[in-house]
């Protein structure tokens, strides 16, 4: 069997293993006869998933009791307009920092629903920067501080999170769980799964407990958080493949050693990346600030844009996919997420030398 070297920036590689798993599970699921998508979402076999997921989530994430996760959908996408609608008070305001294409998403919807008050704005500098967020002039009376930890598009990274006066929300859709966060910093963190927990359609969201109940009771139903928070995320019918698949992935995720684990994985990773653009005599060249490079997606340019199509060209012929930079900035872009293997990338560092070598 030939796998690809998987350089999707979402939906991504997901770990073999996980796959091999589902596959075997796929027609019969523990022996029930049926696969987990046949199940109810209320019978005991999805039941037995549903928990291991939400306990190896806390485990990986080391919540107390005082957090809560939820298994939503809609994406991040609909998180940029849930947070306001449960979070921001009519009358209050929220802080919110641009660093990209992402952060400017959130900021669109919440400015629809109430004040924003922007901290900071790199999200047009260029290279692609992020701004220091302990200097920033946080808003004591803030409904909420909103960043996001990793832009996917701009191959930055958060690498210091911020003691803020109100809670802290990260969007960590592109980063989730690829390093050790202290959770009790955050008010709420959440992530699309399709980058480094599993397919599209789940939503993570972890989300402390007092900030539930903030919600409007005139709010619909479905928007509010305190009614999947409720029903342990089965208010009405959850994502079963996808929360299997992403219970599968966090099972993975533990024995890597959890966070800590994959973080020294991918910092190695993404460091041999790094090396291989940084040691080609400016043939290619990093698009982020160095202070703020993203352990998840590695952009870089070459001297033409022909070269990067070439580039792009010859790499797909080379067995790799995915390394097109997102067509707002163009260019190239790795992403090189926790499943993504070491083999994938000394792959593509060696392809890079031998094609510099045949065009440099
Ligand atoms: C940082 C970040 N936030 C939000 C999104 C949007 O996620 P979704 O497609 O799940 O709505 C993405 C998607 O790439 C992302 O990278």
């Amino acid at each position: 069997m030939s796998r690809a070297h998987n350089f999707n920036a979402g939906p991504a590689v997901l770990p073999l293993e996980v796959l091999e798993q589902a596959k075997a599970e796929l027609t019969d699921f523990n022996g029930t006869g049926m696969s987990v998508m046949e199940h109810s979402h209320r019978g005991k076999a999805y039941a037995a998933v549903h928990d291991e997921a939400v306990a190896n989530l806390t485990k990986l994430f080391g919540l107390t009791d005082d957090y809560q996760i939820l298994f939503l959908q809609g994406g991040a996408s609909m998180q940029f307009a849930q947070i306001p609608l449960n979070l921001l008070p009519a009358g209050g305001s929220a802080d919110y920092v641009n660093t990209g294409t992402w952060a400017s998403k959130a900021i669109k919807e919440a400015k629809k629903l109430g004040n924003v008050n922007i901290l900071a704005d790199t999200s047009k500098e260029i290279p692609t920067n992020m701004p220091d967020f302990d200097a920033l002039a946080y808003d004591p009376n803030a409904a909420y501080v909103h960043v996001t930890s990793n832009e996917t598009i701009a191959g930055t990274e958060i690498k210091k999170f911020p003691k803020t006066p109100s809670p802290l929300i990260a969007d960590m859709s592109s980063d989730i769980l690829s390093r050790p966060v202290d959770i009790t910093q955050f008010g709420m963190v959440y992530a699309g799964a399709q980058k480094n927990l599993g397919p599209s359609g789940v939503t993570l969201v972890v989300i402390r407990k007092d900030l539930i109940e903030r919600a409007p009771e005139t709010l619909p139903t479905m928007l509010q958080y305190r009614t999947q928070a409720k029903e342990n995320s089965l208010y009405n019918t959850p994502p079963t493949f996808g929360i299997y698949i992403l219970m599968l992935v966090s099972r993975w995720l533990l024995a890597k050693g959890g966070p800590a684990g994959i973080q020294a994985i991918n910092e190695a990773k993404a460091a041999k990346l790094y090396a291989a653009i940084d040691g080609s005599g400016g043939f290619y060249r990093g698009t982020a600030v160095p202070a703020c490079r993203s352990n998840m997606n590695v952009t870089w340019r070459l001297p033409t844009e022909e070269l990067e199509a070439q580039f792009i060209k010859e790499s797909v012929a080379a067995n790799m996919s995915g390394l097109k930079g997102h067509r707002s900035v163009g260019g190239i872009r790795a992403s090189i997420y926790n499943a993504c293997p070491p083999e994938s990338v000394d792959a593509l560092v060696e392809f890079m030398a031998d094609f510099q070598k045949r065009n440099g």
